[in-house]
């Protein structure tokens, strides 16, 4: 069966049919893959019920393996292979994590817009999140256009971004969140520098990168950078530049790191939800 796209809304987001993923791709299909991802970012394949050899022979397709922080944090992995970042609110031991439990802010953190691994200096691809169980209400994933939200910008704010560096960290998300770092910390986490606007290095088109990793602006005061981010995120996340994910086990979403922004939404703490990444980096 031949792939096929069928897109959700014009130009963002298509649900990818027509192969199973569990069968290993060939080069001309991983080529037709990235031309559909080029064209839509987000990527949506129902009913596909990978084990992790599986996801991460489909993975290595898209460039080498983002480790994230995986390589600091160096937290045990449940997961066959490493790289496999652990997207539940269940530990190492397979249980539900107590609701305040201090590793369960990075889940949470994950509620904030975001794109993956933008305070490493390497540039992230594509992600491939892949849903094992899904609880009964909530936890859905939304997406926003940053190409979109780009060509939409009011002139006033695409000449104040256009030659704007922001300076992404780690941590800062989860310091919104109450967490507190020590310097050392802080330190052991180097920030990265990426323009707030950003070409995209196949079609060429310009898009926003602004997600709440960006706690500074290179040359803007810490509050106006700060509130500026916070007004490019709201722009960027009107309806018209989203698509809202709701979840089944075994649907597998892959999207495009560089010009979208993601985040999860709330669930039941107490209800049991797991689903498992893997992010490749641009080469
Ligand atoms: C991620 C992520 C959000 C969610 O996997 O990178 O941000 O809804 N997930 O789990
Ligand atoms: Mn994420």
């Amino acid at each position: 069966m031949p792939l096929k796209f069928e897109p959700v809304t014009d130009g963002f987001t298509a649900v990818a049919s027509g192969i199973d993923l569990r069968n290993p791709i060939d080069a001309d299909i991983a080529a037709e893959i990235e031309a559909a991802m080029d064209e839509f970012a987000v990527l949506v394949w129902r009913g596909q019920p990978l084990d992790d050899d599986q996801h991460m022979a489909f993975t290595k397709w898209f460039g080498p393996l983002d480790m994230g922080l995986l390589n600091v944090t160096k937290k045990p992995n449940r997961f066959k292979h490493e790289g496999f970042i652990d997207i539940a609110n269940v530990g190492a031991d397979g249980e539900i994590m107590a609701r305040d439990a201090g590793s369960i802010t990075s889940s949470i953190a994950n509620q904030f817009w975001h794109t993956d691994s933008s305070f490493m200096k390497t540039v992230a691809k594509y992600s491939l999140l892949s849903a094992r169980v899904i609880p009964e209400t909530g936890g859905d994933t939304e997406f926003a256009d940053m190409r979109a939200a780009y060509d939409a910008l009011p002139d006033d704010l695409r000449t104040i971004v256009a030659d704007l560096i922001g300076e992404h960290h780690a941590l800062y998300s989860r310091t919104l969140l109450g967490n507190r770092y020590t310097e050392d910390q802080v330190a052991g986490m180097p920030p990265a520098q990426w323009p707030l606007v950003r070409t995209h290095p196949v079609t060429g088109r310009k898009h926003l990168f602004t997600p709440i990793h960006v706690s500074r602006i290179v040359g803007v005061s810490v509050p106006e950078a700060r509130m500026l981010v916070n007004e490019l995120i709201e722009h960027a996340t009107q309806p018209q530049f989203v698509y809202r994910h709701k979840w089944q086990p075994d649907d597998l979403v892959m999207w495009d790191n560089r010009c979208t922004l993601h985040r999860g939404r709330r669930f039941d703490l107490t209800a049991r939800r797991e689903l498992r990444r893997t992010t490749t980096m641009e080469v």
